[in-house]
């Protein structure tokens, strides 16, 4: 797209993160790549919040399964409640911190991931710190991922970790793709090995 389009001046992506465009191809020509950080905090926040209460309360299956004259879902018993679980957070940047002030607010446990953050700064947030992201992931009932794509970050979820996780865990994913192994991730829902998932992200 760089190269056809020769009158390009900027690019401009809503949100955070330029790992969606050849920055390198963009800056030999001249061309400055802009972000918009803070524009969508809140609707990523309340987006992941969106997707624990649409899985604990099983809302896709059993709208799906109703619309197909099954009534008997309503009796399926997969529904909980989010208030007293952990939500375990990856990553305590800016949307990492408002979904963390979303659940406080509806009386979930917070725990905390962020190797760039100290102990205190993630307890100051009301979280439960962890140095190690695995203890996170065994600990927590839902987990929510909001860090950036990069060459740390890639896979930082594959079997070895879902393994780690309750089988009645939720794990959302409204950072990027790459970060899970999907591969890993199909594997574990078909098997059990986790109880859901959601992931709206590029
Ligand atoms: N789905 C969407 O519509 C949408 C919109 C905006 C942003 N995003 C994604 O969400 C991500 C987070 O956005 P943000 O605005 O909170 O960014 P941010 O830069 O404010 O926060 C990212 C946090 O992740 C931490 N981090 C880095 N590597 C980590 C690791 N290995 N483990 C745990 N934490 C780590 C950083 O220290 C930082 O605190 C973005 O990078 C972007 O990919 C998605």
């Amino acid at each position: 797209m760089i190269e056809n389009s020769p009158m390009l001046k900027v690019i401009g992506r809503t949100g955070v993160g330029y790992d969606t465009v050849d920055v390198a191809a963009a800056t030999a020509r001249g061309i400055p790549v802009i972000i918009t950080p803070g524009a969508n905090n809140r609707s990523v926040a309340e987006h992941a919040v969106a997707m624990m209460f649409a899985l604990s309360k099983n809302l896709m299956e059993a709208h799906g399964e109703l619309c197909a004259g099954n009534w008997e879902i309503r009796g399926a018993g997969k529904a909980f409640e989010l208030e007293g679980k952990t939500v375990g957070i990856l990553g305590l940047g800016a949307i990492g911190r408002e979904t963390a002030r979303i659940c406080a607010g509806i009386g979930m446990k917070l725990a905390g991931y962020d190797p760039f953050m100290t102990r205190e700064a993630v307890e100051l947030l009301g979280a439960y710190y962890y140095e190690d992201y695995e203890a996170l992931l065994s600990d927590s009932d839902i987990v929510t991922i909001h860090v950036p794509l990069t060459e740390n970050t890639r896979g930082l979820i594959g079997e070895k970790q879902l393994a780690m996780m309750k089988k009645e865990a939720l794990l959302i994913n409204c950072s990027r793709g790459g970060i899970i192994d999907e591969a890993a991730l199909a594997a574990a829902l078909k098997n059990g090995v986790i109880a859901g998932a959601v992931r709206m992200s590029l």
